[in-house]
């Protein structure tokens, strides 16, 4: 007989003489009733025990936890709340788990008391349905881009070049921390280290990603990615998952057709897949919301939401029409905001991104052409002079999701940038390469995973949408 899933057997019709299951215990109530759960859905399968002709030692052993194997038959439920259940005939206890020390009991933990117990909060229904659709979205985005014609590239994780300027980083090393080699001038002679040079976790997979380009064509990378920012915010991690598209002769508008075509095609995916967890997590948000002032709740259920995203537009605003609207609201001129905005070319922080797509716009928001000095140099500089080919994607709850541009593949103006923020030619000899050799106009985008993520799932907290999430001061499990 086949091990089945408690998901395959909930969406029987028929009903089976014989089922054959494993699973762990959510609840065991009135010595007859296991609610059984095995990750593949959020739903648990019922398992009626006629207690009369069970062992009451083995019963005792059926607790919140325990890992157990269910042989029985599959019936038409008796009771309300599902179409079939189990009538268990036999019963074994895999794995024991003790009733007063096991962490998650039937009732509600706070996420704080869940992130201490990582290894465990996928065995509540919050987190295993917000980890199914991680899942998921991360298929359909392989299958975005298969079904469009890219290669999957895998990028180094150990970099060697430290230009790309996306922020602080961790340096790989596997010199003695104690008694390093010096050099002649008493600094540490990374000569000596493992590669022979400084190398680092890498911050992104683009640079190396523009050199497929330049060859596949369409390619896209899709991995960790790691900052050492000391910022211990919602929205940011240490060690976070990025997706990196890199298109050859594709220009700025045609970067943000692609990125909007890409967001929707990857949201409608868990809309028509994951329902279930989807509607149980849209619950979870407005239960949450109802214990919030008015003014802080969701104008959208989080289904709501998703469905507004997939099918509007999104809007497309120039850096410098947003300061304008920046400049002159509310929030703005009753000095509300934490950073005012006075002036052209000031960068633009989270809350004045949050008020663009929640109060001004109401709508996702792709903002493009910012000030050259406040984006990295590989940006393709406009005619102006003064600004870049960049864009950013803004959603709501979120901010920024989406950071990428139009690349600049001119040699001259390339080298030049590079010498203005003193970064050697040597260092980045093959990028410039790529210049030098077929240049050609071409663009590409970095989705942050995780941020997708807590869109899809409308967690609050980027640590709930990871396993296991890296932090300042936090790498437990
Ligand atoms: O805007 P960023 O820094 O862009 C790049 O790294 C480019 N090289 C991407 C490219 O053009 N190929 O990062 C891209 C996205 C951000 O928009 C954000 O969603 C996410 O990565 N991100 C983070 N997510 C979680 N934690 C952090 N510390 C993040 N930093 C960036
Ligand atoms: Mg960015």
């Amino acid at each position: 007989m086949k091990s089945r899933t408690v998901s395959e057997l909930l969406s029987q019709d028929i009903t089976f003489p014989e089922v054959d299951i494993k699973g762990w215990v959510r609840t065991f109530r009135a010595n007859r009733f296991i609610a059984l759960n095995d990750g593949s859905t959020l739903n648990n399968i019922q398992c009626v025990v006629d207690f009369e002709n069970f062992d009451e030692a083995l019963l005792k052993r059926v607790t919140t936890g325990a890992a157990i194997h269910i042989k029985g038959e599959l019936v038409e439920s008796q009771g309300k709340g599902q179409k079939v259940e189990i009538q268990v005939k036999d019963l074994a206890v895999l794995g024991d788990s003790d009733p007063d020390s096991y962490p998650i009991q039937p009732k509600k933990h706070s996420f704080e008391f869940l992130r201490e117990n990582a290894h465990l909060r996928t065995r509540t229904n919050t987190f295993s349905a917000i980890m199914r659709l991680r899942s998921s979205l991360s298929f359909a985005i392989h299958k975005y881009f298969n079904e469009n014609g890219f290669y999957y590239m895998h990028t180094p994780i150990i970099t060697g070049s430290d230009a790309e300027g996306a922020g602080e980083m961790f340096k790989v090393s596997n010199l003695d921390s104690k008694n390093p080699p010096l050099n002649k001038e008493g600094n540490i002679d990374y000569s000596k280290d493992f590669f022979g040079k400084e190398t680092n976790l890498t911050v992104s997979g683009q640079l190396e990603a523009e050199t497929y380009a330049m060859s596949l064509g369409k390619v896209y990378t899709f991995g960790p990615t790691f900052r050492a920012e000391n910022s211990n915010t919602s929205r940011h991690l240490a060690e976070f998952w990025m997706i990196e598209p890199e298109v050859a002769f594709m220009d700025l508008a045609g970067n943000m057709d692609l990125a909007e075509d890409f967001m929707k095609s990857v949201i409608k995916h868990i809309l028509d897949n994951n329902r279930e967890d989807l509607e149980f997590l849209d619950k979870r948000l407005q239960d949450e919301d109802k214990t919030k002032p008015q003014a802080e709740r969701n104008e959208m259920t989080l289904i709501e939401k998703l469905n507004f995203v997939t099918n509007n537009n999104f809007k497309r605003v120039s850096y410098t029409e947003a300061i304008d609207i920046l400049r002159n609201c509310k929030p703005n001129k009753k000095k509300k905001f934490k950073y005012l905005i006075n002036e052209w070319g000031t960068d633009l922080q989270s809350e004045h991104e949050r008020f663009l797509v929640e109060k001004h716009f109401k709508c996702p928001v792709i903002l493009f052409d910012y000030p050259a000095n406040i984006k990295a140099f590989y940006m393709r500089l406009n005619d102006d002079g003064k600004t870049v080919r960049a864009m950013d994607i803004l959603f709501p709850g979120i901010g920024e999701i989406v950071g990428g541009a139009q690349r600049e593949e001119r040699l001259d103006v390339l080298k030049q940038r590079m010498a203005a923020i003193d970064i050697p030619e040597e260092d980045l000899w093959w990028y410039l390469d790529l210049r030098k050799y077929g240049t050609a106009v071409h663009s590409g985008f970095g989705l942050g995973f995780e941020r997708l993520v807590m869109f899809a799932t409308g967690m609050g907290n980027i640590r709930d949408v990871i396993p296991f999430p890296r932090t300042p001061q936090n790498a437990e499990f």
